[in-house]
């Protein structure tokens, strides 16, 4: 088949690849030039685990090609998916202006039939919105041309896009005639081979599902992150606790893990975007207010931890701070929950040495010109006379440190766990003070 993706982002990347990796003819467009330039060679603008391998592969077999030229990418593709942006505004809305303008460059550019499949997280109706603004454009150009309009929202996890994509748990599709599932049913057919459900339903109802999906697993980790708080107050073991929850089957293991709270592209977003939709639609989704708030005060009871063990002060209080990126195996920082502990701890008069294992570019930017923060190249370098270790993201190369190198390079041995990596019997034995989340500090 072939395939337009427009919006070459960590999901219009991904799937624009896995879909060339499947033998579908695929040109990716993008309004960012220099990234089209990187891709163009190969050179991958994000971290995403195999995802160079099939970009390299499918560059170089032919089956993938990047343009900036819109035109380019309407000409070539009988599907059209839009996989742009969709940010929150400043009422908290999903912002909508790239999804629009590109429905706008379809409606200029389109010259034969097309199925346009939007990709990106939308509110309900937008859908319906984008069909409008194509059919205007087109009218305006004193011409008729058909097109349908369908709605896949993706449900991949960065850090695990490539996989998620090509072994979905589900592909939802919301389409309007039986032409257009069947296209979209073939496909995605090599991709739920071993029997993944493909679930075909309105419009409105897929774009639904995108919301509900995430404002559901933002709600287990706000709901797990109080459960810990009140462990805490009452002496109970959090993961001890956890795996109780999570063995029965209604309930399930994932997405049980306290921490520091949620962040990343979709999350924080598509929660408020999803109780503006409420309000708007007149209606109070009481509960996804209680999940963000939640969510923001689990990051200050983690920094409360951490000046509650100075006695509240940080002044010239210097730390080591592993993980950045909102979680392992990405370089993601939208949202990330370093974000705002590591500004509270500088706001209090501490330094911060950072590490993250890939996001260390993304770091820079947000941080750089903040004397108080400075870089390090190595897990280990940034832990030289540090009164204290920050762990906030869990990298598997966190997981298993060298204590006996720790020992030596840290001022004092103090680690604040956000993530509960580890045991607490080792850390006691090894003369680290420990300080985690949802059990008792050693
Ligand atoms: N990142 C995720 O894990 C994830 C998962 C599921 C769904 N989503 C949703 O998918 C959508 C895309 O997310 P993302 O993380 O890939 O975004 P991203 O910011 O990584 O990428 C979006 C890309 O769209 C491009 N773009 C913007 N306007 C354009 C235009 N007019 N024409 C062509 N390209 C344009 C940008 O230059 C950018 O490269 C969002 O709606 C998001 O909520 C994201």
């Amino acid at each position: 088949m072939r395939i337009s993706v427009i919006g070459v982002g960590y999901v219009g990347l991904v799937s624009g690849s896995c879909f060339a990796e499947t033998g579908n003819q695929v040109v990716c467009m993008d309004i960012d030039t220099q990234k089209i330039e990187r891709l163009k060679v190969g050179e991958i603008p994000i971290y995403e685990p195999h995802l160079q391998e099939i970009v390299k592969n499918n560059l170089q077999e032919g089956r993938l090609e990047f343009t900036d030229d819109i035109r380019t990418a309407i000409d070539h593709g009988l599907i059209v998916f839009i996989a742009v942006n969709t940010p929150q505004d400043e009422d908290g809305s999903a912002d909508l202006k790239y999804v629009l303008k590109v429905a706008e460059n379809i409606g200029r550019c389109i010259e034969k039939y097309r199925i346009v499949v939007m990709k990106s997280t939308v509110p309900v109706g937008t859908c319906e919105k984008v069909r409008d603004v194509i059919q205007r454009e087109i009218a305006g150009r004193g011409i008729d041309v058909p097109f349908d309009i369908a709605s896949n929202p993706e449900f991949l996890k960065e850090g695990m896009a490539v996989d998620d994509c090509m072994k979905p748990e589900r592909v939802v599709v919301g389409v309007e005639n039986s032409r257009v599932e069947e296209i979209l049913r073939e496909l995605y057919s090599p991709f739920i081979r071993t029997g993944a459900p493909f679930l075909v339903m309105d419009l409105r109802s897929s774009e639904m599902t995108k919301y509900a999906a995430n404002a559901m697993l933002a709600t287990r980790i706000s709901f797990m992150n109080q459960v810990s708080n009140l462990c805490e107050k009452l002496g109970a073991d959090v993961m001890k606790v956890m795996r109780g929850l999570g063995s029965d089957s209604r309930i399930g293991p994932k997405f049980l893990f306290p921490g520091v709270g949620f962040g990343g592209s979709c999350f924080p977003k598509d929660v408020r975007a999803l109780i503006k939709t409420s309000l708007d639609a007149g209606y109070n989704f009481s509960i996804l207010e209680q999940v963000m708030e939640a969510n923001h005060a689990q990051r200050l009871h983690f920094f409360d931890k951490i000046r509650g063990f100075y006695e509240g002060d940080l002044k010239e209080k210097k730390f080591a701070v592993w993980g950045l990126a909102f979680k392992p195996n990405t370089d993601d920082m939208r949202e990330a929950p370093a974000i705002d502990i590591i500004n509270r701890l500088v706001e209090e008069g501490a330094t911060c040495r950072l590490y993250d294992p890939k996001a260390m570019e993304n770091a820079f930017s947000i941080f750089s010109g903040q004397e108080a923060v400075s870089f390090g190249k190595h897990q280990y370098d940034v832990l030289e006379g540090v009164d204290g270790l920050i762990l906030l993201t869990e990298w598997l190369s966190f997981r298993e440190p060298d204590f006996e190198r720790m020992k030596v390079m840290m001022k004092e041995l103090v680690i604040f766990d956000g993530r509960n990596q580890y045991n607490s019997k080792t850390l006691t034995q090894n003369g680290f003070r420990y300080i985690c989340v949802g059990r008792p500090n050693v």
